[in-house]
């Protein structure tokens, strides 16, 4: 027998499925954002009442594998990877990796409020959930540095820059706020430096470019306890982020498998320390 009895197990593989579920919003599947026609909330529900079978479901495809940015729900990594990174949390929970959770690039929020969910359902108090984020969108190409950068639009989008205070709103409308959720605002290059010696179980980066993933992953991979997992969400959406994952891993010799959650999510479990 693993953790948890298998009451315990079952309860909180249906309190996993039940997050992930609201939180990509399968359920009521909100439309995704068109940035050049923002619409009313009630021409979007008119829209939604009108579309065929056909189209729902195509639309439910999409969100299913986070192929879209949604007017309303809190994480716009979908339902798979949602899925992915709950399986990660649990596994984690249940062979007693140690270490805190962090996500880099938050966006609304929701990939940590997952994290945190599974925390405060599993007892699990002790594991805090680090929620890194400029909470102002992402910086403009730094080409000279980070020449795979180069005309990288971004830090163009509106659409990505979220308000610490919104985020904070969307944990407390899940009553999952408290002093287990840490908020690093500022740019990777600044917040992560100054943490300490915290270990990971679990490190999630999901900010779309070359510098976001290389400042991130080059000081938290240390710290990322051997058993534990990291999740790079734009693997497959982001050629520049798939660059410095594999210049990263080429530079310290890391062999462990790189697995496909969906046509952009990949993971892998960490073997041994580098
Ligand atoms: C695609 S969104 C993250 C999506 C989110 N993980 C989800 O589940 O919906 C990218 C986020 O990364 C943040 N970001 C990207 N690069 C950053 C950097 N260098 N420093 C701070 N924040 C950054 C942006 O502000 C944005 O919130």
């Amino acid at each position: 027998m693993g953790k948890f009895d298998r009451g315990l197990s079952t309860a909180l593989e249906s309190h996993a499925e039940l997050l992930v579920r609201t939180i990509s919003n399968t359920i009521y599947l909100d439309p995704p954002q068109n940035p050049r026609r923002p619409a009313q909330f009630h021409q979007l529900f008119r829209g939604m009442n009108a579309e065929s079978p056909e189209q729902r479901e195509a639309r439910m495809s999409r969100r299913l594998s986070g192929r879209d940015w949604p007017v309303f729900a809190h994480s716009m990594a979908g339902y798979e990877r949602l899925r992915n990174l709950a399986n990660c949390v649990l596994d984690v929970f249940e062979n007693e990796v140690e270490g805190h959770f962090i996500e880099t690039g938050v966006w609304r929020g929701g990939a940590c409020i997952l994290m945190q969910g599974l925390c405060r359902a599993a007892g699990e108090a002790g594991r805090k959930v680090f929620v890194a984020d400029s909470f102002e969108g992402l910086p403009p190409p730094n080409a000279e540095e980070f020449p795979a950068d180069e005309g990288d639009k971004h830090h163009t989008k509106d659409a990505l820059a979220i308000s610490l205070e919104t985020v904070q709103d969307n944990f407390r409308s899940y009553g999952l706020l408290d002093d287990n959720v840490v908020f690093m605002k500022g740019w990777f290059k600044d917040t992560l430096p100054t943490l300490g010696d915290e270990k990971f179980g679990i490190i999630r980066l999901d900010g779309d470019m070359y510098e976001s993933t290389i400042q991130a992953i080059e000081i938290l991979y240390p710290k990322l306890s051997v058993g534990g997992y990291i999740i790079v969400d734009d693997f497959g959406a982001v050629r520049a982020c798939r660059k410095a994952i594999g210049d990263y891993r080429k530079a310290h010799g890391i062999e462990e498998p790189i697995e496909q959650v969906d046509w952009t999510g990949a993971y892998w479990k960490k073997t041994r320390d580098i």
